[in-house]
């Protein structure tokens, strides 16, 4: 029989009760047993579905620390801007965290969560949860089992579809640096980085050059006829890629959390109600080209390591359709897959008489339907927490355990490449403080 393990909800937003969901479907695993949520309804609603007492509900982690610890440990699903303030005083009171990515929003912010992790011995572990998925969990492991040989080059791709671009990147929380102190690259990316610093694991990024810009969206690539509000003054909105009646009305449910789940209310919006706000008050209902957003909607990252081997990564947001692919190339062979599909291919140099290589391709759904997970993420999104139970229990992690020390290297690469395309010159990385 598991241990159960207690866990405070901070941040209760989508996140951080999609982690804690893990609670109802394991009871003997794991409890929430309070929650720390400024806003007053998703306060009560964490308080209603897990039975929270009023005491263990709290507006502040600075409150949650005034009082003796209360659980083994925290899901901290704040936004961005919140991970490392929020996660210095729950160190030091004795808790350790699952945190949300990207863990910090500046190498000065890494180095402060990391150093106090170090000096409090607590655990902290980020939600990478593309680590976990049975797709690239898999691909790992051939390359821990030498399927490929030394690593030469890794080259990783992620386009953002053009409507999770305009709901997160342009109409939404992560627009705006000024707000979520955030780049695309890292809001996004840091997954995709994150994977190349793990295929690569124990060998040093020592430098990167970033090239990235608004390409799309900005007032003066406006169609001619566009207005400010989608439903209120252009005369091009039937015909329009970004209308928000065709992303939000006539798709009711896609991105629906970021849209429409209101955090003043817990009513469900009626239709009318919905197109009236988009009208007049919500930020779904702006022109994609008349937004406040300052964040590059493509980029680019070349990477050099330690021993030689490089990499690159492409950040596209607007493509049709949203997609993840990574390529390694070994000494002895490739690895080249899609992550929607679920399967990659192994090729092996074969230099016999006839032959110029062989080729296996792996299906990692038998993996996922083996373990019965599904969920976002290719399922990642759920694994992570029982994974963390385990680290926490202080049983053998699994190849895909994310402790905040092994995320250094991908967050470090993101921030130096954000510096590189800001400053337009290669930067050195710098492995410590
Ligand atoms: N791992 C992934 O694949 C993945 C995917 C999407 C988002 N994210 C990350 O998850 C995080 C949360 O995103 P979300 O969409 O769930 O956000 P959200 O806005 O739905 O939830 C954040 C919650 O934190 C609360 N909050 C704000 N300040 C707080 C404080 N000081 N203490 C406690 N709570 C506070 C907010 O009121 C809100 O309810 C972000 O950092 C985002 O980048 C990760």
């Amino acid at each position: 029989m598991s241990k159960q393990l207690k866990a405070v909800i901070v941040g209760a937003g989508s996140r951080a009760m999609q982690y804690a969901s893990h609670a109802q479907q394991h009871p003997e695993e794991l409890k929430i047993v309070g929650v720390v949520e400024p806003i007053a309804v998703r306060r009560q609603k964490a308080a209603d579905l897990y039975q929270i007492p009023s005491q263990h509900c709290f507006q502040s982690t600075d409150e949650l620390v005034q009082k003796s610890r209360i659980a083994d440990f925290v899901i901290n699903g704040t936004m961005d801007q919140h991970h490392v303030p929020t996660s210095l005083p729950l160190l030091k009171a004795g808790y350790d965290i699952l945190l949300e990515k990207p863990f910090a929003t500046s190498e000065e912010e890494l180095w402060q969560l990391v150093n106090q992790a170090r000096q409090c011995g607590r655990k902290i572990s980020i939600c990478h949860v593309l680590r976990h998925t049975p797709f690239y969990a898999a691909i790992r492991q051939q390359l821990i089992n030498g399927a490929i040989g030394e690593l030469i080059n890794i080259q990783a791709i992620e386009h953002v579809s053009y409507h999770h671009m305009a709901v997160a990147f342009v109409r939404g929380k992560w627009g705006k640096t000024a707000f979520s102190k955030s780049s695309m690259l890292m809001a996004k990316s840091c997954h995709d980085l994150d994977l190349i610093a793990w295929m690569n694991s124990g060998i040093r990024p020592t430098s990167v050059a970033s090239f990235g810009s608004i390409f799309q969206f900005r007032s003066d690539k406006a169609p001619e006829g566009h207005g400010t509000r989608c439903l209120v003054d252009c005369s091009i909105e039937e015909n329009c890629l970004y209308s928000a009646k065709k992303h939000y009305i006539d798709h009711p449910d896609r991105w629906s959390t970021y849209t429409w789940d209101t955090v003043s209310s817990t009513k469900e919006m009626t239709l009318d109600e919905k197109i009236n706000s988009l009208k007049t008050d919500s930020p779904y209902g702006r022109c994609v080209w008349e937004c406040d957003n300052d964040i590059a909607d493509h980029q680019s990252v070349a990477i050099e390591f330690e021993n030689g081997s490089t990499a690159t990564l492409n950040l596209v947001g607007g493509a049709a359709k949203g997609s993840r692919k990574l390529h390694l190339i070994g000494t002895h062979g490739e690895i080249e897959g899609s992550f929607e599909d679920a399967r990659f291919v192994i090729r092996h140099i074969d230099p016999s008489p006839g032959n110029e290589y062989s080729e296996k391709i792996i299906d990692t759904t038998r993996y996922e339907d083996t373990t019965g997970v599904t969920g976002g993420h290719g399922g990642g999104d759920l694994r992570i927490v029982p994974d963390f139970l385990r680290v926490l229990r202080g049983e053998k992690p699994s190849i895909s355990s994310t402790d905040i020390e092994d995320s250094i290297n991908g967050h470090l690469i993101g921030f130096c490449a954000d510096r590189s395309a800001r400053e337009n010159k290669k930067i050195e990385i710098s492995s410590s403080q």
